[in-house]
């Protein structure tokens, strides 16, 4: 059996690599899946001799890197993986960035990653602004020689706006470019191809794909960006479990699947919202499950489905519904990226397309 033969190529279709990546049969006992490596150290025969990198496992894990080679793979780059989003984020902000520094925000954007910029790291002397991406003179404008990180979500969260990454790219002069993937997963854009720095995931979304996990992850196409990451991964330590790893990884062999059923979903729930009075606004990017719309009764509709669980979150098998100002957006009221109290998130699962527009068309009190 030779070592990474049923790896993806890079060369094979999305679906293919999906499938395979990160999959090397076991050296030991030829197990097609990777070991749940539950171990926080490893036997040295001579002190300070050991197997790769792994002699204690917050540095470095078997079941974490096959995810890591896997993420890597489906974006096109190095990754590295965290215990979850933020703590992605967080690595990823604090390899690169000094006192002093100055970070591009998009003014729609994951409520979290506000509060880490705006509560956290603003008290170590991060500055930031938030500007609307959808205007690339504006991108172009809030450029400063200090200026380290341009941070994009495409689409972004929770209003759906696709944002140009070339035209961002374009535009950066020094700064690096992150994008958060997370709510189009490598399936529809992988924004290292398009020439960004980084990409940023919440595996607890679409990657993982089954609401049983929480999990992050930056990858890279620069080998000393890796580095780097991986240094602030182990002196930090915000590293996922193995079970963890493992649970993300089978994710991602059904990741192409999944996006396509998400998809067939969301369009025919837009079917619906776009023909329903009072609905206002209804924002689908056209690829994955994610779908917002405003109606005045936004908190009494998201309290009346029974297919669409009631919940914060988003990318899993099963549909789920939010009111983000009063949910996961709370930590940008007040600012400049503050989300009306009428706007409904739906993130639409895989069930039966046919269902979930019956269940939302009750809640609705659609003819
Ligand atoms: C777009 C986006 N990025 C990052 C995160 C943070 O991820 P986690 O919850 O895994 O820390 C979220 C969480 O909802 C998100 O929606």
């Amino acid at each position: 059996m030779s070592e990474g033969r049923s790896q993806g190529g890079a060369r094979d279709a999305f679906a293919t690599r999906a499938v395979h990546a990160g999959l090397t049969p076991d050296p030991s006992y030829g197990s097609v899946i990777p070991a749940i490596h539950q171990t926080s150290t490893y036997a040295q025969p001579r002190p300070g001799e050991f197997v790769g990198d792994y002699d204690y496992a917050r540095t470095a894990n078997p079941t974490r890197s096959a995810l890591e080679t896997a993420l890597g793979e489906l974006e096109g780059g190095l990754a590295v993986s965290f215990a979850s989003g933020l703590a992605a984020e967080h690595a990823l902000i604090t390899g690169m960035c000094a006192a002093g520094a100055h970070v591009v925000l998009p003014a729609d954007l994951y409520g979290g990653t506000f509060r880490l910029v705006d509560k956290v790291m603003s008290g170590w002397g991060l500055a930031y602004d938030l500007v609307d991406q959808t205007d690339l003179d504006a991108v172009a404008r809030a450029i400063r020689p200090e200026t380290r990180l341009i941070w994009v979500e495409s689409p972004t969260n929770p209003k759906l706006d696709v944002i140009d990454i070339r035209g961002v790219v374009a535009a950066r002069g020094d700064a690096l470019v992150v994008v958060d993937n997370t709510f189009a997963t490598p399936a529809n854009q992988r924004p290292l191809e398009l020439g960004a720095d980084f990409v940023v995931h919440s595996t607890t979304k679409y990657l993982g794909g089954h609401s049983d996990v929480v999990g992050g992850a930056v990858i890279t196409a620069t080998a000393q960006w890796h580095e780097r990451l991986r240094f602030v991964q182990n002196a930090a330590g915000a590293v996922p479990a193995p079970f963890d790893c493992f649970l993300v990884h089978r994710g991602l062999r059904t990741l192409h699947l999944r996006m396509e059923a998400h998809a067939r979903s969301a369009a025919a729930v837009v079917e619906l919202l776009r023909s329903t009075p009072e609905v206002s606004d209804v924002k689908w990017p056209g690829f994955s499950g994610m779908v917002s719309f405003r109606h005045p009764a936004a908190t009494e509709i998201a309290a009346r489905t029974r297919l669409f669980t009631l919940a914060e979150s988003l990318g899993g098998v099963e549909s789920l519904i939010e009111v983000p100002q009063a949910m996961t957006h709370q930590s940008v009221e007040g600012s400049a990226a503050a989300v009306p109290a009428d706007l409904v998130r739906l993130s639409c699962g895989v069930e039966d397309p046919a269902d979930l527009v019956a269940d939302l068309r009750q809640a609705l009190g659609a003819p």
